[in-house]
């Protein structure tokens, strides 16, 4: 039996899965980590932390299920994208990474815009610069940190540097060097004469590979660390949005879109040419499959939205806010939640819009909260979904939920009424984990294509969640209302501190 791991280095744990070559789940574990927030609108990582926590999840798989590890054919890795980690010339870190949820770099929009017109600058990435870009960050460690910048010799992103770790090559790959937003997302190359109008060193950028190219091999310190074995070869890998694609299928442009609650949430679907947005409103990122890009369309809160909720309320679990949800009829009597925490990127790059209840009277208590919450990220992938679709001519008659919003009953039901179709769910609830360990598979050559590969590994469940038309209709008014909430108060977060 041959057995391959896909490691996720997400937002706030990493996962590692075993999987074999029938796409069965051998094991998986995981580790939480915080994000650190060190001042207003920022978002930082210890990278050390995240390898640490990397470390105990493998020796803890390792000791566990010592039969799998030791035979594992490939091991590749999905991550968290866009992130900022600088380190030196013996790549150690110089500082914490900033992450994708980081909002200092605001003002670097203008200042970017000014060295390259926003028309030049989107034609060759193919995004609209917003905060928490790795692009962003860096131009601010420039101007605010000048030491730092000096003292770094290269950049990574977070799944790259925990991949170094563990063989000993930096670099990156298609996909994550994508969502840097100075990437030439057609051609698939660093852009250096844009890169050059902004000041930025060359040598700070690393190499780029394609997901499935192989790295390197599980150094003997790694071995030691990990229990892994000594010479498994290690694949690049790629962001998590394009990891959820390829474990859910989403190889080619006819099969279902895949909706992800994670920490924050995703409509995407694959094209075989870059296409992109004249207004720049959703992301063109290079998919993992080599010959596709993503077109995807992002809310900045998804599952971090619950967290909170779970946080300010004092609930235990999610099951436990699942269960408050499910007291609440449909439509949380009026209650209408605008997902904006943390900004938003799409439909509106705005990153000083914040989240609004609408609709609050004395009837209302938590479980009200809980499930207007719920229901307002589903608004938001709605709104998502409605411009995927203008924007590709098509309309997926299903789609895929993936993520951790792909695991309550509740959260799914409330994706099918919201977005009136049909949802698959697959097997495995780690469709990142998937993903990556599909990639070492194909990147060794066990598979000879993703297609081969996702058809003998990804698993659909049979159960597939329908649209409940009581339900549709008062998710048509409410959504209405939705859909002018941002529009009708945006000046006023203008007035509100940044
Ligand atoms: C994608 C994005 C997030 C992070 C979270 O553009 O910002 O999904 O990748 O992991």
């Amino acid at each position: 039996m041959a057995y391959f791991m896909g490691i996720d280095v997400g937002t706030s744990s990493v996962k590692a899965l075993v999987m074999d070559e029938n796409g069965a789940e051998i094991c998986s574990a995981s580790k939480k980590y915080d994000v650190l927030q060190p001042q207003l609108n920022y978002a930082e990582q210890d990278p050390e932390e995240i390898w640490e926590a990397t470390k105990s999840v493998l020796q803890k798989l390792s000791g566990q299920y010592p039969e799998a590890v030791r035979n594992l054919k490939g091991i590749s890795y999905s991550g968290q994208m866009h992130g900022l980690l600088l380190v030196d010339r013996n790549i150690k870190p110089v500082c914490n990474m900033i992450i994708w949820q980081d909002h200092r770099s605001v003002d670097q929009r203008r200042k970017i815009y000014k060295l390259v017109p926003p028309e030049q600058f989107h034609h060759i990435t193919l995004n609209q610069l917003s905060p928490g870009y790795l692009i962003m960050s860096l131009m601010w460690v420039k101007e605010h940190a000048p030491k730092v910048y000096d003292r770094s010799a290269l950049f990574l992103l977070p799944k790259d540097y925990i991949r170094y770790k563990m063989c000993g090559v930096p670099g990156t790959d298609m996909s994550d060097a994508s969502g840097t937003v100075i990437f030439d997302t057609a051609n698939k190359c660093w852009p250096w004469a844009v890169i050059e109008r902004l000041g930025l060193r060359k040598d700070l950028f690393p190499e780029c590979h394609e997901s499935k190219e192989t790295a390197g091999e599980i150094t003997k310190e790694c071995a030691r660390a990990t229990g892994l074995r000594e010479g498994t070869p290690v694949i690049y890998g790629g962001g998590d949005t394009l990891m959820h694609e390829i474990g859910t299928g989403l190889i080619a442009e006819d099969r279902p879109w895949v909706s992800n609650i994670g920490t924050a949430c995703q409509i995407t679907c694959v094209t075989k040419r870059p296409v992109f947005d004249e207004q720049f409103r959703t992301n063109t990122f290079c998919c993992v499959k080599e010959e596709l890009w993503m077109l995807m369309a992002v809310g900045m809160c998804g599952g971090s939205a619950m967290k909170w909720m779970q946080g300010i309320l004092r609930v235990d679990t999610f099951e436990e806010l699942n269960h408050m949800a499910e007291q609440v009829r449909p439509g949380s009597n009026g209650v209408i939640f605008l997902p904006y925490l943390s900004g938003s990127r799409c439909p509106q790059n705005d990153p000083l819009s914040k989240g609004i209840y609408l609709g609050l009277s004395l009837d209302h208590g938590r479980n009200h909260l809980v499930r207007s919450t719920m229901e307002g990220v589903v608004y938001s992938l709605k709104s998502d979904l409605e411009l995927l679709k203008i924007l590709t001519k098509k309309d997926p008659g299903t789609m895929i939920a993936s993520g951790g919003g792909a695991r309550g009953r509740l959260f799914l039901q409330i994706q099918a009424d919201v977005f009136e179709k049909a949802l698959y769910t697959t097997e495995s609830a780690e469709q990142a984990c998937i993903g990556a360990a599909i990639t070492a598979a194909v990147g060794t050559g066990y598979f000879r294509s993703f297609e081969e590969a996702c058809e003998k590994t990804v698993r659909l469940k049979d159960e597939i969640i329908e649209p409940i038309p009581e339900n549709c209709k008062i998710y048509q008014e409410y959504y209405e209302v939705y859909k002018e909430m941002y529009s009708q108060n945006k000046e006023l977060f203008w007035r509100l501190p940044s």
